[in-house]
C-alpha cells in the first residue's frame, strides 16, 4: 500500500506527512517493570538535559539495556518502523531489506515538566512510546494541551492566508496512552506541551536511521 495521494474529483494531496500510532495490549506489567528499571537507572545517572525542563532524559542507550521488557519494546519499534517503511515505500516487508540502526532512551517528566520544540536530525524516522502518563491527578481547570505531544506544520507561512475548512496550518496534538507508540518523519518539528500532575509522565523515545535500502522482486 502506497500514500493515498491521489483523491476523489481531481484533488491530489501534496507532500502528504505520514504519522503512526499503535496501541499494543498487555501492556500493564510491562510498563510497571519498564518504570522500576528506568527508576534504578535515574538514581545512577544524572542525566542528559536535552529538550527537557523539569524532568530526567536518560542516556541514549535503552536499547542496549538487557530486560525483557526493553527487548519486547524494541519489537514495537520495529513494528512501527516497518509500516512506515512500508507506506513510504509502497512495498510489502519481505520485498525490502535495510540496514537499520536506532537509539532510544527514557524520559521523566514531572509537574510543569515539558520538552521544547525540536528535532531529531541525520535520522529517518522518531517516535516515543508510553509507560505510564501519570495525568490522572490533573486538575480539570488546567489546559488541554497538558502533556500531549505537539506537532508543527512543516509548510513555512501556510496559515497565513484563510482558506475555507482552514486545513493549513493547525495545531495537532496526540494524548499520552500507555501502551501506545507513535512514529512519524525525524525532520517533523514537536514538543510535549507542559505536564501537569503530582506523579510522572514516563516514556521512550527513539530515532532510527535507515541506509542501503533496497528491494526484492
Ligand atoms: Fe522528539
Amino acid at each position: 500500500m502506497n500514500l493515498k495521494i491521489e483523491l476523489e474529483n481531481g484533488i491530489r494531496l501534496a507532500w502528504p506527512t505520514p504519522l503512526f500510532s499503535r496501541k499494543f495490549d498487555d501492556t500493564e506489567d510491562m510498563n510497571r517493570r519498564l518504570v522500576e528499571i528506568i527508576h534504578e537507572k535515574e538514581k545512577k545517572d544524572s542525566g542528559n538535559a536535552k529538550s527537557v525542563v523539569s524532568g530526567w532524559h536518560s542516556a541514549d542507550d535503552v536499547h542496549s539495556w538487557d530486560y525483557p521488557e526493553i527487548h519486547r519494546l524494541i519489537g514495537f519499534i520495529t513494528e512501527a518502523v516497518t509500516e512506515m517503511t512500508k507506506i513510504s515505500t509502497g512495498q510489502e516487508s519481505d520485498q525490502f531489506g535495510a540496514e537499520t540502526t536506532f537509539i532510544a532512551w527514557a524520559n521523566i517528566l514531572r509537574n510543569n515538566g515539558y520538552h521544547k520544540m525540536h528535532t531529531h536530525p541525520g535520522c529517518a524516522w522518531s517516535g516515543v512510546y508510553y509507560i505510564q502518563t501519570g495525568s490522572e491527578d490533573a486538575s480539570p481547570e488546567g489546559p488541554d494541551d497538558a502533556g500531549k505531544i505537539e506537532f508543527f506544520d512543516p509548510r513555512m507561512a501556510v496559515e497565513m492566508v484563510p482558506v475555507p475548512g482552514n486545513p493549513f496550518g493547525q495545531r495537532l496534538t496526540f494524548p499520552p496512552e500507555a501502551g501506545r507508540i507513535y512514529c512519524f518523519p525525524a525532520w517533523l518539528r514537536h514538543m510535549v506541551n507542559p505536564y501537569q500532575g503530582s506523579s510522572e509522565r514516563i516514556t521512550i523515545a527513539y530515532n532510527v536511521r535507515i541506509e542501503n535500502f533496497e528491494t526484492f522482486d
